[in-house]
């Protein structure tokens, strides 16, 4: 039963690799704030906040304030684990070192979840901004090409040809990837910018009462299935919007400074949005009637729209389609260097773990991250594969909390350049709150879950558990 208590050194893991295992150190601290909130700011501010004021009314502010406290707990811990071990995995990599390959592999898998998962979820969003666009613009799109089976067409192809695009930038190469990034994070925050300017002087404070129709948390019968509503069911939507900050610590091996700018990036990143969002929720609430809120696919559009102002609204439409991408960028990214590591550290073929000697990026990781994830766009629908994606994002987190606490106590005295403060509180309330929230999910959502990881243990077992590095080097 050893493979349940092998893990490396972290001294193995604060120096990373040689040769054509080895990512380019391209990045600097305002790169790394921007590819957080670009992976931050996305389909939850603007599509999900309606559906959090369907679930909770009003009291979706402290919706968002629950998942925000949440997520700066998380992002605390992922600050101090990224600036002492800068390894491109991520919660993979903390968890290899605090707490063995074994659940490394577990957590792996969540990351999974998050990454491809959300890149899948954005894509089938945006394909719906883009159909609407198009459809402004006079070009309508057959159905069957629109959406997947689930909803009678054959399968969604904007979604597959957001992805495409995507993963082509990304074989360009980082740094250039950075740049277009950072260009497109300023037109999302224009457009949120522009939203607050024209909602804000509409502030009704009657719209705020009552504050919570629907209670803390409680439940109700649509079309015979029993829904969870209220303010804590909204938080575990909404907290789809929050997360997108750990993305930043898988650039951690092609950051210039890691140990200074990781930090920087992830709690910068958190911070700005954190108070952006809660800036556009307390605009959109007060300038609109909840339920008017809720009913709409753009809400934010929507808000402006109502407000006498078409063009804008037009122009807050056009930002989203294109800007959303940013979001799968971050992610892909993401997802391709934490492949990337895990086949380094031998859990999956080690060829895939190549880095390309013109871009510096890893290609074949590359591709096959957008082709797994162009095939769960392409066929499923965005209500679950949002959901799965939370459900995978807040196991790593869980994992982040455990492996923080783990850490301080078996080695306190290892240099840390980033040490979050009071760790004993900020460990634990990552893991409850977290945990909390995973189980305010849908239940459906937590056996796809529990199914994806018997699959990924089948996968442990059949490879990594005989060929990992750790097991090569018994
Ligand atoms: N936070 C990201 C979004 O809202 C995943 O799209």
């Amino acid at each position: 039963m050893s493979f349940l208590t092998r893990r490396p050194s972290l001294d193995a893991l604060s120096n990373t690799e040689e040769g054509e295992h080895r990512l380019r150190r391209t990045l600097s601290w305002p790169h790394l704030v921007a590819l957080g909130v670009g992976a931050i700011i996305g389909t939850g501010i603007y599509t999900l906040i309606g559906v959090g004021a369907g679930l909770a009314g009003p009291g979706v502010m402290l919706s968002f304030l629950l998942a925000g406290a949440v997520c700066v707990f998380a992002a605390l811990a992922y600050a101090e684990l990224a600036s002492m071990m800068p390894a491109a995995g991520s919660a993979y990599t903390y968890s290899y070192a605090a707490l063995g390959e074994f659940v490394a592999w577990i957590v792996g898998f969540s990351l999974l979840l998050e990454y491809s998962v959300v890149c899948s979820a954005v894509a089938v969003g945006w394909s719906g901004y883009a159909t609407g666009f198009l459809d402004g613009l006079g070009v309508h799109l057959p159905d069957a090409l629109t959406k997947g089976p689930h909803a009678g067409g054959i399968f969604n192809f904007p979604a597959v040809f957001i992805i495409a695009v995507v993963a082509g930038l990304l074989a360009i190469g980082t740094r250039e990837s950075a740049a277009v990034n950072a260009f497109l994070v300023v037109v999302k925050l224009a457009a949120l910018a522009l939203f607050v300017a024209i909602a804000l002087p509409a502030f009704n404070p009657a719209h705020f009462e009552p504050f919570m129709p629907f209670g803390v948390s409680s439940t109700k019968v649509v079309d015979g299935e029993i829904v969870k509503i209220g303010v804590l069911p909204a938080a575990s939507i909404i907290f789809f919007a929050f997360y997108g900050f750990d993305a930043v610590s898988t650039a951690a091996e092609e950051a210039k400074r890691p140990e200074r700018d990781l930090a920087l990036g992830i709690i910068g990143s958190m911070v700005i949005c954190t108070a952006i969002y809660m800036i556009v929720a307390a605009a959109a609430i007060g300038a609109m009637p909840f339920g008017q809120l809720a009913a709409s696919k753009e809400p934010l559009a929507e808000v402006v729209r109502t407000l006498g102002n078409p063009t804008a609204a037009a122009a807050i439409a056009g930002a989203a389609v294109i800007a959303l991408p940013t979001v799968i960028l971050a992610f892909m990214y993401g997802q391709s260097r934490i492949f990337f590591v895990m086949a380094r550290d031998g859990l999956l073929p080690t060829s895939l773990a190549k880095v390309h000697k013109r871009t510096g990026s890893p290609l074949a990781m590359t591709f096959a991250t957008a082709i797994f994830v162009g095939a769960i766009a392409g066929f499923f629908p965005l209500d679950e594969i949002a959901a799965l994606a939370n459900a995978g994002t807040l196991a790593a987190f869980i994992a982040v909390g455990a492996s923080l606490m783990v850490l301080r106590m078996r080695d306190p005295a290892r240099a840390r350049p980033f040490r979050t403060p009071l760790w004993f509180i900020v460990g634990p309330a990552a893991i409850l709150g977290c945990g909390y929230l995973f189980f305010t999910l849908p239940t459906n959502t937590q056996v796809y879950f529990v199914i994806a990881h018997a699959i990924g243990l089948v996968l442990y077992f059949a490879w990594g558990f005989r060929k990992s590095r750790l097991a090569a080097a018994k």
